[in-house]
C-alpha cells in the first residue's frame, strides 16, 4: 500500500537523478522513468492511490498530485536550461559521439606510379623527373625526328608559341612524351645509364573513354657497353610480371619508333578475358602495354655518345593505361573527376 513516505522517497530519488542530467536525451529518459504513461513510477503511484482506503485517499491524493506537479516543473525548468545552453559559447554536449577525422588515401594513379618506381628502384634504377615545357630539339629533333619528319604526326602537339613567318617553326611546346628526358640526361651524364622518368605529358586529344589531353608516362633508359635486346626482354618481362600477375603472358612484336632500332611493342595477355578473346582486346587476347626498343645510333650521336661503343634500350609506359587494365576501369576520365565514390574503392 502506498504511504506518505513512499512519496517522499520517490521525490528524493528524483532530485538526485535530475542533478545528474547533462543532455536532452538524459532528460527524456528521466521523464519516461517517472512520468511515462505506461511504466512511469509516478504514474504507478497515482494508480495505487486510486485504490487506497477511502479515509487515506484525499491526503495521499494531494501529496501525489503535488509530487507530479513538482516533477513536471523541474523537468520543464531543466529542459529550458539545456536549450538555452545549446547555443551558448563553450556549451559542449559531452554525451554526443565523437566525429571521426576522415582519412585520405592515395589516388589510383599515384598507387600505380609508386609501384612502378618501387619495381625499378629495386632493380637499381634511378628515378628522376624532367620539364613539362620542352623545346622542339629535345622533344623531337634529338630523338631522330627532324623537322617535317612524318613521325611527328604520331603525337598531336600543343605548342606554346606561334610559327613566325621568316623565323621558322615554333620551338616551345608541352612535351608529348617523357622521351626528351633521355636526351637531357645523356647530355649531362656519361654511361652507364639506368634511369626511369615518370611525369605528365600533353597531346591535342579530345576527351573520350581512352584519351585525356594530359596523361602520365614512365620513360626508361639503360645504356652500357654490352646491353642487348635480351636485356630489354628480360627487364620488361620481369617488370610486367611484377606489375600484373606472375603468370601474365608477355608478347614482343616488331614496331617502329624513330628513336629505337629495332623497336618493339609489348603486349600482355588480356586481363579482362584471361587472354581468351573479348571486346576489350578486340578478340586478340592481347593488350598493348608499352613501347620499347634498342636506342637508335642517331640518338647517341645527338648526345655525343660513341655509338660504336655503347648500346642501350629504352621504353615508355602509360600510367593511366596500366591503371585501367590493373583495376578494370572502363573510362580514363574517371581518374580526373575527383569523384570520391570512385576514388574510395582503391586500397589505402
Ligand atoms: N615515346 C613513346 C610514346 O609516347 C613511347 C616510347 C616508345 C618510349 C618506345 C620509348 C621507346 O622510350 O623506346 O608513345
Amino acid at each position: 500500500m502506498t504511504t506518505g513516505s513512499d512519496i517522499t522517497r520517490l521525490r528524493a530519488e528524483f532530485d538526485q537523478e535530475i542533478a545528474r542530467v547533462s543532455s536532452e536525451s538524459d532528460l527524456q529518459a528521466l521523464r519516461d522513468k517517472y512520468l511515462g504513461r505506461r511504466n512511469g513510477l509516478v504514474t504507478a503511484l497515482m494508480k495505487s492511490v486510486a485504490s487506497a482506503p477511502a479515509e487515506l485517499k484525499p491526503a495521499l491524493g494531494k501529496l501525489a498530485n503535488a509530487l507530479k506537479q513538482d516533477l513536471e516543473g523541474q523537468l520543464a525548468e531543466r529542459k529550458g536550461a539545456l536549450e538555452a545552453g545549446r547555443g551558448a559559447v563553450g556549451a559542449v554536449d559531452i554525451s554526443l559521439p565523437g566525429r571521426k577525422a576522415p582519412i585520405g588515401r592515395r589516388h589510383p594513379l599515384t598507387i600505380v606510379r609508386e609501384q612502378i618506381e618501387a619495381i625499378f628502384t629495386r632493380m637499381g634504377y634511378q628515378v628522376l623527373e624532367g620539364p613539362e615545357i620542352e623545346d622542339d630539339y629535345h622533344n623531337f629533333e634529338a630523338l631522330n625526328m627532324p623537322a617535317e619528319h612524318p613521325a611527328r604526326d604520331m603525337q598531336d602537339t600543343l605548342y606554346l608559341d606561334r610559327e613566325v613567318p621568316g623565323l621558322g617553326r615554333p620551338a616551345t611546346l608541352l612535351r608529348t612524351h617523357t622521351s626528351p628526358m633521355q636526351i637531357r640526361y645523356m647530355e649531362s651524364h656519361e654511361p652507364p645509364v639506368r634511369i626511369i622518368v615518370p611525369g605528365k605529358v600533353y597531346r591535342r586529344d579530345d576527351l573520350d573513354l581512352t584519351h585525356t589531353p594530359m596523361f602520365q608516362q614512365v620513360e626508361g633508359l639503360v645504356v652500357g657497353e654490352s646491353i642487348t635486346m635480351a636485356d630489354l626482354k628480360g627487364t620488361l618481362t620481369s617488370f610486367l610480371h611484377e606489375l600484373f600477375e606472375n603468370r601474365t603472358k608477355v608478347l614482343f612484336r616488331p614496331s617502329f619508333f624513330p628513336y629505337t632500332e629495332p623497336s618493339a611493342e609489348v603486349f600482355i595477355g588480356c586481363v579482362f578475358c584471361n587472354a581468351t578473346g573479348c571486346p576489350v582486346c578486340k578478340r586478340t587476347g592481347w593488350l598493348e602495354i608499352l613501347g620499347s626498343g634498342m636506342v637508335h645510333p642517331a640518338v647517341f650521336e645527338a648526345v655525343g655518345y660513341d655509338p660504336e661503343r655503347y648500346t642501350g634500350f629504352a621504353f615508355g609506359v602509360g600510367i593511366e593505361r596500366v591503371a585501367l587494365l590493373k583495376y578494370g576501369v572502363e573510362d580514363i576520365r574517371l581518374f580526373y573527376e575527383n569523384d570520391l565514390r570512385f576514388l574510395e574503392q582503391f586500397p589505402l
